[in-house]
């Protein structure tokens, strides 16, 4: 089990990768009750209607939803947001990774599931007034991944040598931006896709999306919460053309 005291972004970064078998092994009541407090902690940060499911391997889907992919899910978090919010979805991206970091601090196996789940019985737990976006996976698993988790992490990263560049900058970036783009090439995305390339124009910081579709702005999010973690004083204006603004 990893250390859950000395892991920090980076390390948790570093360590992060997505877990698709579960044991059969409940949250206890502590777990439960921290990660309530990160769903809170997000909820009011974000504006948004993030909800942990705990022991409901019912509601999951089994293997029927989910392809034969993730099995033993019985834990996950709901991700969802508002309707009327253009930038709902990349909030989830942001704010569940930051849970998912998290998580992965404290031992925890995490996994983004953007489609192959049972959206019926999940839709069902979702507010009025708010979108569903997708679910995280998560609980406790084997310290190493299992023959099927380790297929399955193949396949899906067949695709990473032809995902495009992370970066294209005009020389002025700060010093710290090469480690940004380190932090964020770690980052999950649906279909291990990457489509996110920050770029740097006479000292500004920008982003942009190779592909657009249900799952990119989650992506997006993501992997600016990753870049933001190798420099907390600044802070990501959400969208597509949100600049990152360093404080002073
Ligand atoms: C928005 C999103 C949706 C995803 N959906 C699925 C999914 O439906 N099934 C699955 O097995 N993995 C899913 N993944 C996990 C990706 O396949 C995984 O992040 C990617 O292959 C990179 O691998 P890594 O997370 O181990 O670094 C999703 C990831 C993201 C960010």
């Amino acid at each position: 089990m990893t250390d859950p005291v000395v892991m920090g972004d980076r390390e948790a970064i570093a360590a992060r990768i997505s877990r698709r078998s579960y044991l059969p092994v409940p949250l206890d009541s502590d777990q439960i009750a921290s990660i309530e407090v990160l769903v809170a902690e997000a909820n009011s940060a974000g504006g948004l209607a993030l909800a942990l499911v705990a022991d409901r391997p019912d509601l999951f889907g089994g293997f029927r939803k989910t392809y034969g992919l993730l099995t033993g899910v019985r834990n996950f978090l709901v991700l969802a947001g508002p309707e009327d919010d253009p930038d709902a979805a990349e909030k989830c991206g942001y704010y569940g990774e930051r849970i998912v970091l998290e998580l992965t601090k404290r031992g925890l196996g995490t996994c983004w599931v953007g489609g192959s789940f049972d959206r019926g019985s999940i839709g069902a737990l979702v507010s009025p007034g708010n979108r569903l976006f997708g679910v995280i996976a998560l609980g406790p698993v084997e310290d190493r991944l299992t023959p099927r988790e380790r297929l399955v992490r193949f396949s899906t990263h067949l695709v990473k040598s032809t995902a495009g560049r992370f970066h294209e900058t005009d020389g002025s970036e700060p010093d710290w931006f090469f480690e940004a783009i380190a932090r964020v090439a770690l980052a999950p995305s649906a279909m291990n896709r990457r489509p996110v390339c920050f770029k740097v124009e006479r000292g500004a910081i920008g982003c942009a999306l190779r592909i657009h579709d249900a799952t990119a702005g989650i992506d997006l999010g993501i992997a600016k919460y990753h870049f933001s973690t190798a420099f907390p004083d600044g802070v990501w204006q959400w969208g597509e053309r949100g600049v990152f603004l360093v404080r002073a």
